[in-house]
This record gives C-alpha cells, structure tokens and sequence, in this order.
C-alpha cells in the first residue's frame, strides 16, 4: 500500500517522544495501519540544538513549518499556543491533511474553527493527547458514550498541580520549588503560569464539557480559580481534617426553572483521603464521568509527560492513519445545543 507520509510539528519534550516511537515502532504501525507510516520532516524553531539522541536522520529537520505541512497525509501538532499552531492547521487541513493536536489552548480557544476546517476538507481532526495525557478519556466521551446521556464529568486533568499538591502534602516541599521539578520532568507548560493559575485545567474542562454536552466551551467561558493561593497551611489544615487539597476540573448538566445549562468550574477543593481522587499522586490524572444509562466510570492514568502523551498521539495516529487507508474519516465535532454556561455563583 502506499506509505502514509507523516509529518511532525514540534519537537520538544511530547515531539521527540512521539518521533522515537514513529521510528522505533514502524513495523508494528505498518502492521496495524496496513500501509507504511514515513515521517516525512520535523518542524521546529532552533535547528541547531542537539537533538542526536533520536533516531532520526538530521535532514529530516526542517524550520519551514508552512511548506512541511503541505507535503503530508497526517500532521502532528505538538508545537502548543495558539499562532502559529492554527494557521500551520488550517494550512495542513486546507490540503488535504488529517491533522491530530496535543494543543488544549488552542482547542478551547478556537475548537469549532478546527473543527469546521476538518468538515470542510473531509479529514479528521484528533487530539486524545489534548486531556489527561495518556488517559483515553475524549474517545470514549466522543464515541463510546455518544448514545447515552452525560450528566456530568469531574477529576483531576493537571499533572503539574496535581505534583504540586502531592509533593506539598507529603513531604512539605515548597510551591516554588515543587513546580520547578515539575518543570524539569517535562510535565508543566512553557510557562508554568497555565498550570499554576488553572487555565491549562480550564482548557481542557472546555474541551471534555464541549464533548459530553455536545456544545460549544471555551476556555473563558469556565470559572477558573489556580493553586498559586493555597498555601503550606492551607495543606496542613487540610490534613487536619483527614483530607488533601486537588485542583478539580468540574464539568455538570444542569436542569431549572430556567431551562438547561452547564457548569464548568475549575478550583481547588478538600478532598478526604478516604476518597479515590485523594490517592491520586504525582503527575497521575483521574477522571470520573457520570452518564444516565452507563452509570459512573473512572479513568485513571499518567497525565502528563513525553512518553504517555506520546501514547495517546500514536493512538490517534494509527487511527486516523487508518481512515486513510479505508478512504474515510472517524466521527466529526457534532454540536446540537448551544446550552447557556452558567458560572459558578450564577447556577
Ligand atoms: P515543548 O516546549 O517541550 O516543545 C515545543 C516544540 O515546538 C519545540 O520542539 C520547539 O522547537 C517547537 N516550536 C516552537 N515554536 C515553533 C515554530 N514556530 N515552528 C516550529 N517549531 C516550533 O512543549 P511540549 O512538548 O511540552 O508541549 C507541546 C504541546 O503538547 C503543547 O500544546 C502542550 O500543551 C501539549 N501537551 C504537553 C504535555 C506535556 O506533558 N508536556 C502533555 C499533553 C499535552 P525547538 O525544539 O527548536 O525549541
Ligand atoms: N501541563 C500539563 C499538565 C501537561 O501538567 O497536566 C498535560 O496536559
């Protein structure tokens, strides 16, 4: 079959996971696509760093972003921000490429202009790796649960907070210090601020309501309070209690006298410890999601990081790769209700 060119946007701490695996796990993608998986070039921004750690030819790097994505059947997009991100997207979609994203800012910003993009080409458009690192959590929300009724979906969806917090709690470490290792473990932002201020969580509580409620969140539109307020007492006095501080991403139908609406919330809370999110450690996310038929599920995992982000990118991969082969494309974005976003004092 002919080989499915692949093209790579980003090569940092999720790009040159996803690029290892590409190479050292060709046969078993070829294998599992039916066709040949060729990584056809790698855009990043300093082509002079040192990147021969990774099993790639070094021709493969390239700085023209803009020209790599016209030459590609499927675009990888692991580069974050909003610009130069969507216009590399819409380029890629606009010829022909499926694309898959980790870039939760730029979902929760502008998802629907994305997703209208991948409409109007007939391509796909995946970003599994976008929420809860490793964890499948946006297929069985977008598929698995699409005929049934989701009430609501609430968790932990920041690793570096959640380290953070953990690291606070259990050995007394301070903040500033504890987000600088969450740094350097390649779990945090390029600025830490969307993690610590909870707009990184705020993104993809957008993104997992806009799924579950087939509707339309934006980032803005949730209420968002961060850790950067909790302090080394606040953890003490929580331990008092026999609980722990998380940071939750809050996501619920609501139903009143005014009709429907949803609310999105984003902030830390008290947790007992006799509660499962409470023995969520690390860098782990969790996810619970509460539908009228299925009932509640819980999903738990690796949440940030090269390696488990890097997962859920190739299973997104060999998906749509094999749309590509079969001639078709997986489900689209199918909004049906504009349900009003009440805000957390309002509802
Ligand atoms: P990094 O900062 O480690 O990597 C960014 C990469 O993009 C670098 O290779 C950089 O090039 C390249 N880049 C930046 N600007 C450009 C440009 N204009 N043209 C071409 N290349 C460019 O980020 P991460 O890998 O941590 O994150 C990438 C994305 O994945 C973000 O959207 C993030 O939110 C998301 N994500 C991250 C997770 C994590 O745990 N880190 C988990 C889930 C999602 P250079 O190397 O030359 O600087
Ligand atoms: N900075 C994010 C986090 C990466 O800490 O959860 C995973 O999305």
């Amino acid at each position: 079959a002919k080989p499915i060119r692949v093209a790579l946007l980003g090569c940092g701490v999720v790009g040159s996971a996803v690029a290892r695996m590409l190479v050292t796990n060709a046969a078993d993608l070829r294998a599992r696509v039916g066709a040949p998986v060729e990584l056809v070039g790698i855009a990043v921004r300093r082509p002079a760093k040192d990147r021969t750690d990774l099993p790639v030819d070094p021709a493969t790097f390239t700085t023209d972003a803009a020209e790599l994505v016209t030459r590609a059947d499927i675009v990888i997009e692991v580069i974050g921000g909003i610009d130069p991100a969507r216009e590399l997207l819409l380029s890629a979609m606009a010829h022909g490429a499926s694309v898959i994203t980790a870039n939760k800012a730029l979902l929760a910003e502008d998802g629907p202009t994305l997703y209208a993009a991948a409409d109007a080409a007939g391509v796909d458009l995946y970003y599994e790796a976008a929420v809860a690192g490793a964890i499948p959590i946006l297929r069985p929300i977008r598929e698995s649960l699409a005929g049934d009724d989701v009430r609501k979906v609430l968790g932990i969806v920041n690793g570096t907070t959640n380290f953070v917090l953990d690291k606070m709690d259990t050995s007394g470490a301070g903040f500033e210090e504890t987000v600088t290792q969450a740094q350097a473990l390649g779990y945090a932002e390029a600025d830490p601020t969307a993690d610590v201020e909870g707009f990184d969580a705020a993104a993809k509580a957008a993104i997992l309501a806009s799924l579950a409620f087939h509707t339309r969140v934006r980032g803005a539109d949730v209420f968002r309070e961060g850790i950067s307020d909790v302090t080394a007492a606040d953890i003490a006095a929580a331990k008092a209690m026999d609980c722990v501080v998380k940071l939750l991403a809050i996501c619920e139908r609501t139903t009143g006298p005014d009709g429907d609406g949803i609310n999105v919330r984003v902030h830390p809370a008290m947790i007992p410890r006799s509660h499962p999110l409470a023995s969520v450690r690390d860098a782990y996310n969790a996810v619970f999601v509460e539908a009228q038929a299925a009932g509640q599920l819980m999903f738990y995992g690796r949440g940030a990081g090269g390696d488990p982000t890097a997962s859920a990118v190739l299973g997104d991969l060999v998906a749509v790769a094999r749309h590509r082969v079969a001639g078709g494309r997986g489900p689209g974005e199918s909004a049906y209700a504009d349900l009003p976003v009440l805000g957390i004092g309002t509802s």
